[in-house]
C-alpha cells in the first residue's frame, strides 16, 4: 500500500513534572503537583496529528527494548500510525526528556539515547517505502542522521516523494548544514524564532519576519513560519508573502503545537488544496492541539479540524 506521508524523527516519552520542580540538591525531597509520561519526540507528534486527520502515516524511528519504547509504540500505533519500520535498538535505551514546569516557565532535561537513531540503510530509491510525502523532523537532536541527510533526500526525491522538514531549534544555534539541505526541500516549516536563526545563519540578519522567511525561500522551498498565537506567514522563491491571522486562544501547554500545524498543513495539501487552505488548516491544526498538556492530547481529527474552520470563518464574519 502507498503512505500517504513516512516521517523521518524521533520517538521518546515526555515526563512532564508540574509544581515545585526547581531541584533543591543536597538530599532534599520535593513533592510535586503532576507527572504525566506523555508521548514526546517532533516526530513522533507530526505523526500522531497526521492519524488523527486520517492520513496513512508511517514513522521512520528508533526506540530501546525497554519499558518506555514498548510503551511509547503501542501508544502511536494505537492512534494509527504504522511503527512498522520504527526499529527496536538493543544496544541504546529510549531517549527521555523530563520536563520541570512551575506553571509559567519550564526547562526541560534531555537523555537522546535512541533519540541519535542510526539512520535508515536507504542506498536507492527503491529503498525508500512507497509514499507521497517525506516529511523530516528534529534533525539537530539526530546528528547521525544529519550527516545522511542530503545522501537520502536525494534517494527520495529520486522516488518521487515531496519533502518537508521541521529542524526544531539547533540547541547549539548554527543550524549547520543548512545550505545544503534547503535546495532540497518543498516545505521548511520553521517557528518565528528559528527562521530568524537560520536566515541569520545564511547570512541574511534580519529582525523581520517576512524578509527571513524570503530569504530562506530563495534557497528553494516554500517556507512557512510558525508565529504562535499570531498564526503563520507564507514565503515563496518567486518574493510573494501570505499572511494568515491567527486567533488567541488561552493555551493549556503549547508543547507540540508547532508539529501539530505541520500535520494539519501537510493533510490539506495531500488533499487537494492550495496553500492559503493549507495555512487554515495548519493554524487551527496548532491551535486546538494547545486545548492539552502535551502535544498529542488535543490533537483533532478532520471533521473537529473542519468543525473549527466553520467557526472561525462564522466569528471572522461576524467581526
Ligand atoms: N496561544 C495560541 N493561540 C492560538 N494558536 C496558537 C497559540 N500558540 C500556538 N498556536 C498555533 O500553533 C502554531 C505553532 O505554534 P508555535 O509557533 O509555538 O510553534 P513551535 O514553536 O514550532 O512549537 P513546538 O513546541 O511544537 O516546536 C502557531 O502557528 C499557531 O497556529
Ligand atoms: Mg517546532
Amino acid at each position: 500500500m502507498t503512505l500517504d506521508v513516512l516521517v523521518l524523527g524521533d520517538l521518546n516519552p515526555d515526563l512532564v513534572l508540574t509544581g515545585d520542580v526547581v531541584p533543591r540538591f543536597g538530599q532534599a525531597e520535593q513533592l510535586l503537583t503532576g507527572a504525566d509520561l506523555l508521548i514526546g519526540g517532533s516526530g513522533a507528534i507530526a505523526a500522531h496529528g497526521l492519524a488523527r486527520l486520517g492520513v496513512a502515516v508511517a514513522l521512520v524511528a528508533e526506540v530501546g527494548e525497554d519499558g518506555f519504547g514498548r510503551d511509547m509504540l503501542a501508544r502511536i500505533a494505537g492512534a494509527g500510525v504504522d511503527v512498522s519500520r520504527v526499529r527496536r535498538s538493543a544496544d541504546r535505551t529510549t531517549g527521555l526528556s523530563v520536563v520541570l514546569s512551575d506553571g509559567a516557565a519550564r526547562s526541560t532535561l534531555t537523555y537522546l539515547g535512541t533519540i541519535d537513531a542510526d539512520p535508515p540503510a536507504w542506498t536507492r530509491p527503491d529503498d525508500i517505502p512507497p509514499a507521497r510525502w517525506l516529511h523530516v523532523s528534529s534533525v539537530y537532536l539526530q546528528p547521525r542522521l544529519a550527516a545522511e541527510l542530503p545522501r537520502l533526500l536525494g534517494l527520495a526525491r529520486a522516488a518521487g516523494l515531496r519533502i518537508s522538514m521541521d529542524t526544531n531549534l539547533d540547541p547549539a544555534g548554527r543550524f549547520a548544514g543548512l545550505a545544503e539541505l534547503l535546495p532540497l526541500l518543498d516545505l521548511l516549516l520553521p517557528n518565528a524564532g528559528e527562521a530568524l536563526a537560520m536566515a541569520a545563519s545564511l547570512g541574511a540578519l534580519t529582525d523581520d519576519l517576512a524578509q527571513a522567511a524570503l530569504g530562506l525561500a530563495a534557497h528553494g522551498p516554500v517556507v512557512v513560519v510558525k508565529n504562535g498565537a499570531d498564526g503563520a506567514l507564507l514565503a515563496r522563491a518567486d518574493g510573494s508573502v501570505v499572511v494568515h491571522g491567527g486567533r488567541a486562544i488561552e493555551p493549556v501547554d503549547t508543547t507540540g503545537a508547532g508539529d501539530s500545524f505541520d500535520a494539519g498543513y501537510l493533510a490539506a495539501v495531500l488533499a487537494g488544496h492550495p496553500e492559503v487552505t493549507a495555512l487554515a488548516w495548519a493554524d487551527a491544526a496548532g491551535r486546538l492541539a494547545t486545548r492539552a498538556l502535551g502535544g498529542t492530547a488535543a490533537q483533532p481529527t478532520r471533521e473537529e479540524l473542519l468543525a473549527e474552520l466553520t467557526d472561525h470563518a462564522a466569528r471572522s464574519g461576524r467581526a
